[in-house]
């Protein structure tokens, strides 16, 4: 865990003498640069609009990011001059952008983001974060989102930071005044997650992943749907802890009930840990300034050597397609770039590096209304592989369970046969019949 920065006696001073306004902040960005900005709920919105506004006069500016929860103006048609989007995962509001040529989309694992910042890889102009108010050490916390934010930070010629106390205090991640250039004190609403929608085959999904979690297990729950669906049949087990890159509201509904009591974890007893969070007003009142829960960077939190040091690790996470060999796309739908890898694979590798840990992939067992088979002889033309089938482990739909790991393509395929729709069984079948291919069939 991160405790970087010097305690300035007179930091009251220093930080009134940095606030600026949004539009005074943002002149220092220059056309050509590299922004980066925080990212999630934990978005410096006034500052992205500020930038935004400067359309006109900017070429060039490349903004990289990794979830927009806000509209993303700055990927939208028109602004293609100005600015250019590099999406290290894509959301509703950047898609398209990609799609049409407009952004560009970079694969990476989560892990690794901050490294390409500290590194050069991708050397960092202006980072723009959101932080709270500094506290009584004139330090500032990171809020919802120390993931890569920080790295971006650290490494950033200038740093821009929009200070909004309706942000959550949360510890394990802190930045003083003095790696700050200019403080633009914004106190907008903070961005909230809509909850999913979660239908009949999410919650048999969430009855069957819940079905492999033991009492004591540390979990990792992505976002959405499923992941939520899995929350609901928990309530009856016992001292649960949580190590993930991220956690949302059915966290905090199970850590009220005793059920999450993190107790049992191995590393960090006693933590939530996590790199950023979404979710409701209740999930950060829940957070803020709470003891138990510490925010670190992604580098630390989702580093599979970390990771694995939790016995018992449980990481949950969906995808759009699984192919009979086991090979994973959770993020491509054909040639078109949909989300991203996140921590999709830092999760299954460090829950396999875990004593008595599982990495589990569930997904419905069909898309768009039951037409299409998510269980597939192939992956769709064009797209990428995110988890391989030497790395995956556990898959899970609403009709069951298959175990991979260390199973022949063979056994995968059988296992994976059985708990796709009924109505595609037999097709998958006759498709490995007639390949007849050596391997599988
Ligand atoms: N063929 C065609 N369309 C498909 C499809 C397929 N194989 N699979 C899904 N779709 C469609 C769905 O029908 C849905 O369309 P709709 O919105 O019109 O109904 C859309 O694609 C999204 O699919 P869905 O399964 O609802 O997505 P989701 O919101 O549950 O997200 C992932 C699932 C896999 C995209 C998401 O979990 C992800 O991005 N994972 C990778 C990153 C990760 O795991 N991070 C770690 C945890 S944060």
């Amino acid at each position: 865990m991160t405790k970087r920065g010097i305690r300035m006696s007179n930091w009251k001073t220093v930080y009134k003498d940095k606030i600026v306004s949004a539009a005074e902040a943002v002149a220092a960005v220059k056309s050509g640069d590299r922004v980066v900005t925080g990212h999630a709920c934990g978005e410096p919105q006034t500052l992205i609009e500020a930038l935004v506004a400067r359309a006109d006069e900017l070429r060039d500016v490349e903004i990289v990011h990794m979830v927009a929860m806000g509209p993303a103006k700055y990927a939208q048609p028109g602004m293609e001059k100005s600015f250019r989007h590099n999406a290290l995962f894509l959301g509703g509001s950047t898609r398209k952008a990609v799609e049409e040529g407009r952004a560009d989309f970079t694969p990476c694992f989560f892990h690794e983001v901050p490294r390409l910042f500290k590194q050069g890889i991708l050397p960092v102009d202006v980072a723009m974060i959101q932080i709270t108010p500094p506290d009584a050490d004139g330090f500032c916390s990171y809020g919802l989102s120390a993931d890569y934010t920080q790295g971006a930070a650290e490494s950033a010629k200038l740093v821009i930071a929009q200070v909004n106390e309706h942000l959550p205090r949360t510890g394990g991640s802190r930045i003083s005044l003095d790696k700050i250039a200019y403080v633009v004190e914004a106190h907008e609403p903070v961005l909230e997650l809509t909850p999913p929608k979660i239908g009949d085959i999410e919650r048999k999904i969430g009855e069957n992943v819940a079905g492999l979690i033991p009492d004591g297990a540390t979990l990792q729950l992505g976002i959405g749907a499923i992941p939520d669906a899995v929350l609901l049949f928990l309530d009856k087990k016992k001292d649960l802890g949580i190590h993930s890159e991220m956690f949302s509201d059915g966290v905090v509904h199970l850590a009220e009930l005793g059920v999450v009591t993190n107790k049992k974890k191995t590393l960090h007893p006693g933590k939530f840990i996590a790199t950023f969070l979404m979710g409701s007003r209740k999930l950060y009142d829940f957070v803020n300034n709470n003891p138990a829960v510490e925010l670190a960077p992604v580098d630390y939190v989702n580093d599979p050597y970390v990771i694995g040091q939790n016995d018992s690790l449980i990481s949950i996470n969906s995808a759009l397609q699984i192919d009979l060999m086991g090979q994973v796309n959770a993020e491509m739908i054909g040639s078109r770039q949909f989300s991203g890898v996140g921590g999709q694979v830092d999760f299954v590798r460090g829950a396999s590096r875990s004593k008595g840990g599982k990495s589990i992939i569930a997904l419905p067992s069909t898309a768009s209304k039951g037409t299409v088979s998510r269980i597939c002889l192939e992956l769709d033309r064009g797209a990428g592989v995110t988890t391989s089938r030497t790395d995956v482990h556990y898959v899970v739909t609403e009709y069951g369970v298959a175990e991979l790991r260390g199973k022949s393509l063979r056994q995968r395929a059988e296992a994976l046969i059985a708990i796709a729709h009924p109505d595609f069984r037999a097709s998958l079948r006759k498709a490995i019949e007639k390949e007849n291919t050596k391997v599988i069939a």
